[in-house]
């Protein structure tokens, strides 16, 4: 998931993937649809067996005008349920391809012979295959009407439904819905809106709490910050220098074209590229927050274990080094990221993150429903002071997708803070996520728990388990698994 801060330049930060400092204009151009980048493969990335099915979903599934069909993709594995009513696990996609999540969510794969468990990894409309409109899906506002989370959650449960009347034996299994980030929201959001078709949810690193008057609004980047602060003596405080050097050495022509060289631009940077140049920064920051791995990972790109450590190991100077001296730090620290492999040609300021995600998609719908206001302050955080700016984000929105964001509506519809009566959802947390500003961290009864896993990152716990993970990530999921398993148990499907 990608954050979306204030106006100006509105960074972005995608769930998931996300993370922030995309400025929403770069949306204008259409290429920011399909992004690619090297891989290599690393030795944890197992390979995974499924069949790809498809299931026509209505295209509204709340309104009677549009009767129109779509194909909604979907992976299915059943190794290992060789048993009438033995469980279903569901991803509940999220705003990218499914299969690129499919891969990333070993922990169904590891526990899928435990539970006897079929897996079914289900496609979100409007990303990777599943798109209402084919290739118009999204080129204009009304092909993109029916891109919202009540549609998703609607179509996962059509499918649930279908699935369990159309796989023979499955007719009574117990369906337990398991996502991540924003895939994390809609697990606990199709538990609390669909109780009859899925028996529990576990929602990883979600932040149903993310909207307005929810949380504060500078807690993401505070968390993006302490993590910086605790890989290395005066990291943050190098990072929280370094926009005043940008400016200061962008000011001149020799300096941009030091910037240039020193980075390893793809293209030379222009005054104007400047805001960009420190929104790329800010969002190159942000991802290795999510992605602070304690093993050598290739999510949204390809990393060395702790990453943060890595990349703190070349800011760690005295915070008095001139411009230059601290930018040089700040290029071998991105590179870090942007060329573990060194493979890296040139450093691209489109691009941060795996081309897997559906940067366009995520962007509208944090345009319209999932309004996710971020700030900062330049003080408890490293980054430029931010107010957060409904209506300038509004306006944004507007040029760009001719709607308007409603800003209360997720609070509305989903319940808000006044989760309570709801039961059997997990919602894990990682300590240095930045996410879990948004999380719910409390218990609020024995069936809607919070378990918080203090050294894990973005869904430390949906990733395969690993010969570094540390203990709390390792009781995190034996937890997980024995609430399924208790869930199961006392399933009243008969
Ligand atoms: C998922 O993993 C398979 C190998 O198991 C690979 O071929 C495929 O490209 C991966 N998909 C994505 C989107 O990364
Ligand atoms: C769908 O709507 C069209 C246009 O209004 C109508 O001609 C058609 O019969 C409808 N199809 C179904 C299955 O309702
Ligand atoms: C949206 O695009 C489709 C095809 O590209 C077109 O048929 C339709 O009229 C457009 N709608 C509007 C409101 O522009
Ligand atoms: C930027 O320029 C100002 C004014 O010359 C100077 O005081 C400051 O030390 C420079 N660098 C940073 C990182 O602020
Ligand atoms: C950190 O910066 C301070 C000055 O602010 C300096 O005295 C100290 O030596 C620096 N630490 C390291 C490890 O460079
Ligand atoms: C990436 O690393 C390789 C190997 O160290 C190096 O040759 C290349 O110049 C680096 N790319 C950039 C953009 O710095
Ligand atoms: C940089 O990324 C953008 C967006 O993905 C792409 O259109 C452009 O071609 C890339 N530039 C280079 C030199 O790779
Ligand atoms: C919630 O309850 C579970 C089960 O007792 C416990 O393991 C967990 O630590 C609790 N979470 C919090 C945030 O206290």
């Amino acid at each position: 998931m990608r954050a979306l801060p204030g106006p100006a330049s509105l960074s972005a930060a995608l769930l998931l993937m996300l993370s922030a400092g995309f400025h929403v204009a770069a949306l204008k151009t259409p290429h920011l649809l399909g992004r690619h980048r090297l891989a290599r493969s690393f030795s944890q990335q197992r390979a995974v067996f499924y069949k790809t099915l498809y299931f026509d979903q209505q295209i509204d599934h709340f309104g009677f005008l549009e009767n129109g069909t779509f194909k909604q993709r979907f992976l299915l594995n059943d190794k290992h349920w060789h048993q009438k009513n033995n469980p279903i696990l569901f991803y509940t996609g999220n705003e990218g391809d499914i299969t690129w999540f499919c891969n990333n969510t070993g922990f169904m794969w590891d526990v899928a012979e435990e539970l006897g468990a079929m897996l079914i990894f289900a496609e979100h409309r409007y990303y990777g295959e599943s798109l209402p409109f084919g290739d118009e899906s999204y080129s204009n506002a009304s092909y993109l009407n029916y891109l919202t989370s009540e549609q998703a959650l609607a179509d996962f449960a059509r499918l649930i439904e279908n699935l369990k009347e159309s796989i023979s034996g499955a007719q009574n299994s117990p369906v337990i819905a398991i996502g991540g980030s924003y895939g994390g929201m809609l697990s606990a959001w199709l538990r609390m809106k669909y109780p009859s078709v899925v028996i529990g949810a576990l929602a990883a690193s979600a932040p149903i709490w993310q909207f307005t008057d929810m949380v504060p609004c500078g807690d993401f980047y505070k968390i993006v910050t302490q993590d910086f602060a605790n890989s290395g003596i005066n990291c943050s405080k190098n990072i929280r220098r370094s926009w005043m050097a940008v400016n200061n050495v962008s000011s001149t022509d020799e300096g941009l074209q030091w910037l240039y060289k020193e980075f390893g631009l793809c293209s030379p940077l222009k005054e104007e590229d400047v805001g960009g140049f420190k929104g790329w920064l800010q969002e190159t920051w942000v991802n290795l927050a999510m992605v602070d791995y304690p093993y050598e990972a290739n999510f949204l790109q390809p990393l060395p274990r702790w990453p943060i450590k890595v990349v703190c190991s070349h800011l760690q100077f005295d915070t008095g080094v001139s411009d230059k001296q601290l930018l040089h730090g700040i290029a071998q620290a991105v590179k870090v990221y942007y060329n573990y492999t060194g493979t890296a040609v040139c450093l691209n300021i489109s691009q941060t993150a795996t081309g897997s995600l559906g940067i366009r998609g995520w962007f509208y719908q944090a345009c319209t429903e999932m309004v996710m206001p971020m700030c900062t302050d330049g003080i408890q955080d490293m980054f430029e002071p931010q107010v957060w700016n409904f209506q300038a984000f509004s306006d944004e929105c507007y040029e760009i997708f001719g709607v308007r964001p409603r800003e209360h509506w997720a609070g509305t519809v989903y319940g808000g803070k006044n989760i309570g009566s709801h039961s059997n959802i997990i919602f894990s947390n990682g300590g240095l996520d930045p996410w879990m500003s948004g999380g719910v961290t409390k218990n609020f009864s024995d069936s809607l728990v919070a378990i918080m896993i203090p050294d894990g990152a973005h869904h430390l716990d949906l990733r395969y388990n690993n010969q570094y993970d540390p203990q709390t990530v390792i009781r995190a999921r034996a937890l997980e698994v024995q609430y399924f398993k208790n869930w199961i148990k006392h399933s009243t499907i008969t």
